[in-house]
């Protein structure tokens, strides 16, 4: 894929490029001796880019490769193929300190920020932590002002410094998360589920703050949710991944506009739509099929198995690349251009169910399984 062909060194062009990414992880058996009996491909080939300043939306059902993915980049999982160029070095190839100070400049914001900050320690040692840790306090004096600042920016009182994660709500905990990942004034931050374990009205607040943030500290984002209505609004390009692998990738506003992907249409049309009348009018594409196990993924297309348009020829035998089908948009299926014209229609779940030997629920309720492709979907956020 060539989602982007602009120089590394030039402003606005890629901080990050991820080449041809695998995560394999070895499953396991025996009593005695481990023996390797398959590997869970959670992450098969993802090749994307990242501009400076930008934000990369990444959505796709549990159990995708997502956070993989994401932890991969970082290397606190280590690939099992493929590059990751960061700024133009691969990080693959770091070792020792060279890895740390790479690491400084890539953060991470979790989805449970009580689970990921330490409970015995108070903001103020959380938010100094990393900075001792790389030698950047500047003396007592320095370190005072520097966290001062940090909870400025992300809206939190002087007065929380004595205070222990517990005593916050979920959004300012998230706050904390964040004022602790850009303590070291880092270049890409990586927000895995940032906001899926809050309110939908603090989801708006924070993202808005990593919006702020990002303007006025040029951050790139790379930014991991279920929830397709929160990665809308704050991304500038949207990925979507199925069974470890990037299935659509477009503009964030094409994508909401006119899906592509067989998936992205079937994730799309479970999105509520404001407008009561469109949303009366609304077809809601229903999937058939449980999700397959990216320890056996299927041939050919891995989403033939659940896929409305899938075809006798091709689909089930040769793997789909991901291609770009017009300036920008990359997707990868064979079809692609008839069913965006129209050519093919798609086939009811229950029939292409009935092809794959799937039970399917008594009509009217819809394949038991579909439930799973939009678990997490909810209302557009609302912007504050
Ligand atoms: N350390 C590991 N060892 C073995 N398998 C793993 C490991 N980590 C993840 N997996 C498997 O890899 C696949 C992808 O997992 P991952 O956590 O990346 O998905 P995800 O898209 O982030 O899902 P969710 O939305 O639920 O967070 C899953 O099948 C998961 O069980
Ligand atoms: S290649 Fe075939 S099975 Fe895969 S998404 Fe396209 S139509 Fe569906
Ligand atoms: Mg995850």
């Amino acid at each position: 894929m060539t989602a982007t062909a602009t120089p590394a060194d030039q402003r606005g062009g890629p901080l990050l490029r991820v080449q041809g990414l695998q995560v394999h992880f070895p499953i396991k058996r025996g009593i005695v001796v481990d023996r390797t009996v398959g590997h869970v491909r959670a992450v098969d080939g993802v090749d994307l880019s990242i501009d400076r300043g930008t934000t990369y939306g990444l959505v796709g059902e549990s159990g995708c490769g997502k956070s993989t993915l994401g932890r991969a980049i970082l290397r606190l999982v280590e690939p099992t193929a493929g590059s990751v160029l960061f700024d133009g070095t691969d990080v693959a190839a770091l070792k020792g300190e060279p890895l740390r100070k790479m690491r400084r400049r890539m953060q991470m914001v979790f989805q449970d920020p009580l689970g990921s900050l330490d409970p015995r320690q108070n903001v103020e040692s959380l938010l100094s932590e990393p900075l001792r840790a790389h030698g950047l306090d500047g003396g007592a004096a320095g370190i005072a002002a520097h966290i001062r600042s940090l909870l400025d920016a992300v809206g939190l009182p002087t007065a929380a410094l004595r205070r222990y994660p517990h005593e916050f709500s979920g959004g300012q905990r998230q706050r904390i998360g964040i004022a602790r990942a850009i303590a070291l004034e880092p270049d890409l931050l990586i927000a895995d589920e940032p906001v899926s374990a809050l309110d939908v009205s603090v989801q708006a607040q924070v993202v808005n703050l990593l919006e702020e943030l990002q303007e006025r500290l040029g951050l790139t984002y790379l930014v991991i949710a279920h929830d397709l209505a929160v990665v809308r609004h704050i991304s500038d390009v949207v990925g979507v991944m199925y069974l470890g692998s990037l299935v659509e990738q477009a503009p964030a506003d094409d994508l909401y506009e006119e899906p592509l992907h067989p998936y992205t249409r079937a994730l799309m049309s479970a999105v509520p739509v404001p407008d009561p009348v469109v949303e009366a009018g609304r077809e809601r594409i229903l999937l058939a099929g449980d999700l397959p196990s990216p320890a056996n993924p299927p041939s050919g297309c891995r989403f033939h198995t659940r896929c409305p348009w899938r075809q006798e020829t091709r689909c089930d035998d040769e793997a789909p690349v991901l291609r770009e089908l017009a300036p920008g948009r990359f997707v990868s299926c064979h079809w692609a251009e008839e069913i965006r014209d129209g050519v093919l229609r798609p086939k009811a779940p229950e029939e292409v169910a009935a092809t794959q030997g799937v039970h399917v629920a008594p009509t009217g309720v819809g394949p038991v399984e579909t439930d799973a492709l939009v678990q997490g979907i909810d209302q557009p956020v609302e912007r504050t």
